[in-house]
């Protein structure tokens, strides 16, 4: 008799991009220049003009998903494809390849599941605005948003508003907002984090009006965090830490409001961000459809190491996990923590859009690369998550970060996280073309047995 397999018919299996790591094509169709373009190149990195020619390659690239099985593929829409500068008129090429692109994915049994803002605003918005410090910059996105409803709205289910939403507060660059002048930094800090949050809940208010049945997402990057040790003044600094680090978000993206931790922190240092007429009921009445999450790695908080000097303060690593080599530790229980956690608080349905290693690789003299650790990471992740599943969890999808290599979002190119390796280095554009690594057809036969065969069948040295 066959096994009963917790993973339901129609679950999404794929992988996780954005535009930006992957088109290159910075200037082409007509497109804007946005803030990631703009950033300084670090010395001996990539640019991000060419990143691995996915717009000028996706067909090729999607017949390689096709391949593999994947029914969902996740990319976000560069704003400034659409709206070269932003505001003002709209770039019928920029919208033309996503349709194509789209009809592509579809074509070949991939639903595209679709980011609105992946940290890539409209240069112009950045320097004339600041940003997301303004509220002008919320209408535009909405109008934006509004646009790629109508334009992609029978096309895409799945929408994200802003990927890992909870950076907002400690990076706020990534949503083009500088905080040099501001009279009270921490103040400007949450006010770039209200007008995310504004942002965000007309998005799904505009969704839900021009696309029936269409599904929207708040997303967060889970960091999961344990107390450093059992003492309780641990699980105290731990709780705070995450309070910032993920439940604010989660909090007001599935109830509605302002969780009380934070109100009562902002009254006292009299920060409360401006709510303009409408703002509360805008939050409350405009929950999300289901939750979004990436999910790397996990620390520990000590209490002894807080300082309130940090929003966020007393995170250290874990001394019990093997980490990466860029320190990100390995931590497959973590997920299924996380997903209970979630689900236990929301009872939203959960959808896992990034997960994944980062490896230094090269071809080896057979054109491939014998990635058995990615095989062990991704399939220990996947193990917990069907726990977490049995455990009663409910989980509609799970995307790996990269699908081929792709530029990561330090700029390093070097960092590979795909089931397929991309002929480049870091400067040097050798061929750009593309070898299946030995994860490719262990990814293939996990999804074709619907997440029940995690074996890696080779069974070459897993170190
Ligand atoms: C997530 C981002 O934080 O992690 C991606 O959504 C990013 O943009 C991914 O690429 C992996 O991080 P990195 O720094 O290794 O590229």
């Amino acid at each position: 008799m066959e096994k009963h397999n917790v993973i339901p018919e129609g679950f999404l299996w794929g992988a996780a991009v954005t535009s930006f790591q992957t088109e290159g094509a910075w200037n082409e169709g007509g497109k804007g220049p946005s803030i990631v373009d703009a950033r300084p190149v670090k010395e001996g990195q990539s640019d991000w003009t060419t990143a691995v020619d996915f717009y000028h390659r996706y067909k090729e690239d999607i017949a390689l998903f096709q391949e593999m099985g994947f029914n969902a593929y996740r990319t976000s829409i560069s704003w400034s494809r659409i709206f070269p500068a932003g505001e003002g008129e709209v770039n019928e090429e920029g919208l033309q390849f996503y349709d194509d692109l789209f009809d592509e994915m579809l074509a070949s049994g991939i639903q595209p599941v679709i980011t609105l803002y992946h940290f890539d605003l409209p240069l112009a918005l950045a320097e004339k605005y600041n940003g997301f410090a303004s509220r002008k910059v919320v209408d535009l996105f909405d109008r934006y948003a509004r646009t790629v409803f109508k334009r992609f709205g029978h096309k895409v289910k799945y929408w994200l508003t802003f990927n890992e939403q909870n950076l907002v507060l400690t990076n706020p660059h990534h949503w083009g907002a500088k905080l040099d002048g501001a009279e009270n930094e921490e103040a400007l800090r949450y006010q770039v984090t209200h007008n995310a949050f504004i942002a965000h809940a007309k998005a799904v208010k505009s969704l839900h009006e021009l696309v029936p049945g269409g599904k929207m997402a708040g997303m967060v990057t889970y960091q999961v965090t344990y107390p450093q040790t059992c003492k309780p003044e641990d699980a105290i600094a731990n709780m705070k830490a995450k309070e910032l680090l993920v439940d604010f978000y989660f909090d007001v993206f599935a109830h509605g409001e302002y969780p009380s931790y934070v109100t009562k922190d902002l009254e006292r240092k009299g920060i409360m961000p401006f709510f303009e007429e409408g703002d509360a009921e805008l939050l409350k009445e405009n929950t999300v459809d289901y939750l979004s999450i990436s999910y790397y790695q996990s620390q520990t908080v000590s209490a002894e190491k807080t300082d309130d000097k940090w929003l966020i303060s007393g995170v250290t690593p874990n001394p019990h996990l093997k980490a990466n080599e860029w320190g990100w530790a390995i931590d497959p229980i973590g997920l299924r923590v996380c997903l209970k956690d979630m689900y236990a608080r929301y009872r939203l349905p959960i959808f896992i859009t990034e997960n994944g290693i980062g490896v230094r690789e090269e071809l080896n003299e057979h054109n491939t690369v014998e990635d058995d650790y990615r095989i062990e990471y991704l399939s220990e992740h996947i193990k917990q998550m069907k726990l977490a599943m049995e455990e009663g969890v409910e989980v509609i999808g799970y995307l790996t970060w990269g699908s081929t290599d792709l530029i990561s979002s330090g700029g390093q190119f070097e960092k590979r996280y795909g089931f397929v390796f991309v002929n480049r280095g870091e400067t040097d554009m050798r061929d750009l073309k593309r070898y299946k690594k030995k994860s490719f057809d262990w990814y293939k036969q996990v999804i074709s047995t619907n997440g029940q065969d995690l074996e890696n069948k080779q069974n070459v040295s897993l170190k």
